[in-house]
Parts: structure tokens; C-alpha cells; sequence
């Protein structure tokens, strides 16, 4: 399968007289991971909060899945939403008094499993992530990195069709990172998941299947 997960067309943002994205367009083919890469301040935060429809642009069209997403509002951007995207970001936020294994199910409790299979599957992306004997531990007694693999571990639980990820190996050793990016591309083979994935890092980025490159708010290849 090599149809578009996300087209996103002639997209512009600006924060006051701040010109952030300039008439971006850019193709997010399914079952890759796409790496985004650029300088500081180039607009990467600003365009994956945008085609993750957490934020709106000024002009331009986006569509998910075939879907004209700009049009949604409320109930209906967050029911689509959360039924086709996860996010994992840099600076996450686990429940201070859940365990590590129990922030990672919370996903699935929200949306009404709580099973064995549940268990097992949140229990085996710790495992993944070098955190098997880490699941009771509460996030005060984890590692700034384990904390960030944990809340990686809690994006992924629901399988969501389309993943993006926003430095999401920020706080990790290169070890660390390696192993959740090898669990980016197990996940895409798996079970077919779309990646975006935002680093500084382009040794990681060059391990997915397609790098853009970002200047100044516009998409330099
Ligand atoms: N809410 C906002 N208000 C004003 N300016 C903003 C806002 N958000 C972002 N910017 C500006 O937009 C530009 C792009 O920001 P963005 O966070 O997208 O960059 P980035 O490529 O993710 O950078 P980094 O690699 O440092 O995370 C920056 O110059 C930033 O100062
Ligand atoms: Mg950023």
C-alpha cells in the first residue's frame, strides 16, 4: 500500500507579523516514517501541531486519510482526532501516581479495555523500550529518559493510525533512541502505522524512509 495518509496543501501560518510557514505543501505517504528535519525556528513544531490538526493554519487545505479536516470543529475534530493520531512530544506529562505500566494503559482504560491482551501489549512496549522491570515503578522513581519511554509507550497504545512525534528521543542516550526508533519501524511493518517524526538527530532521521528538509518555513526538499 502506498496511498496518502496525510496531503497537506499550500499551508500557511503566521504569529503576528512572524511569516512561520510559507505555503507548504507536503505528502505523508502511509505505512512510512517520514523524518522531519531543519535549524531551530524553522517551523517543524509549528507544521506537525497543524497537520496533527491540534492547531489551525491561516490558509491552505489538509487532508487526513482522504478527509477534509479543516472543516471539523469540536467534538467532531477530537473524536477524529483521537481515533486516528498519537502524539508523542518532548516534554510529556505521565500521572504522578500511576505506575509506569498503568500510564501506559490509561490510553486503553479511557477507551474501555482493560483485558489480558491490554495488559500484554502495554506491558510489551515497555518491554521494548529496555523498561521491563520498570512497571511498577511510579514516574517520581523514573529517569527523565524512562519517563519520556514511558509516555512513547502510552502514545502507542491504542495503535493509532498515524504517529507523530516531535523530538521524541530529546532526553535519550543513543541507545535509547535507536531502540525507540527500531520500535517505530517494527510498529510499520507490524501493524502498518504512518510515522512523522521531528529530530535534530540525522543519523535517526536517515534510518526512516524519506527525510524533509525545513528553512525558514518552507520545505527545502
Ligand atoms: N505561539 C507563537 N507565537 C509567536 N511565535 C511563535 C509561536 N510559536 C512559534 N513561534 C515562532 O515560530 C518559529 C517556528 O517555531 P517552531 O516551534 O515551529 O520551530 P521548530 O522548527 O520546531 O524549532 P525547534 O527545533 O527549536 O523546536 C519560531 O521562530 C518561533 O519563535
Ligand atoms: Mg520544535
Amino acid at each position: 500500500m502506498n496511498d496518502l495518509m496525510i496531503e497537506a496543501r499550500g499551508i500557511r501560518k503566521q504569529f503576528g507579523d512572524l511569516e512561520v510557514l510559507k505555503n507548504i505543501d507536503l505528502d505523508i505517504r502511509s505505512q512510512e516514517i517520514t523524518s522531519i528535519v531543519g535549524a531551530s525556528g524553522a517551523g517543524k513544531t509549528t507544521l506537525l501541531q497543524i497537520i496533527g490538526t491540534l492547531d489551525a493554519p491561516d490558509a491552505g487545505e489538509l487532508k487526513i486519510r482522504g478527509q477534509h479536516v479543516l472543516g471539523l470543529k469540536g467534538r467532531n475534530l477530537s473524536a477524529f482526532r483521537n481515533s486516528n493520531i498519537g502524539f508523542i512530544f518532548q516534554f510529556h506529562r505521565l500521572l504522578q501516581e500511576f505506575s509506569a505500566l498503568e500510564n501506559v494503559l490509561m490510553p486503553a482504560w479511557v477507551a474501555g479495555k482493560d483485558d489480558q491482551i491490554t495488559k500484554d501489549r502495554a506491558s510489551g512496549l515497555l518491554r521494548d523500550l529496555g523498561l521491563g522491570d520498570r512497571l511498577t515503578h511510579m514516574p517520581a522513581q523514573l529517569s527523565g529518559g524512562e519517563q519520556q519511554r514511558v509516555a512513547a509507550a502510552r502514545s502507542l497504545m491504542n495503535n493509532p493510525a498515524i504517529v507523530l512525534a516531535d523530538e521524541p528521543t530529546g532526553n535519550l542516550d543513543s541507545g535509547n533512541a535507536d531502540s525507540l526508533f527500531d520500535l517505530f519501524l517494527e510498529l510499520r511493518d507490524r501493524e502498518g502505522q504512518t510515522f512523522v517524526v521531528v529530530t535534530h538527530n540525522e543519523r535517526l532521521a536517515s534510518r526512516g524512509d524519506r527525510t524533509v528538509s525545513m528553512r525558514d518555513g518552507v520545505i527545502i526538499q
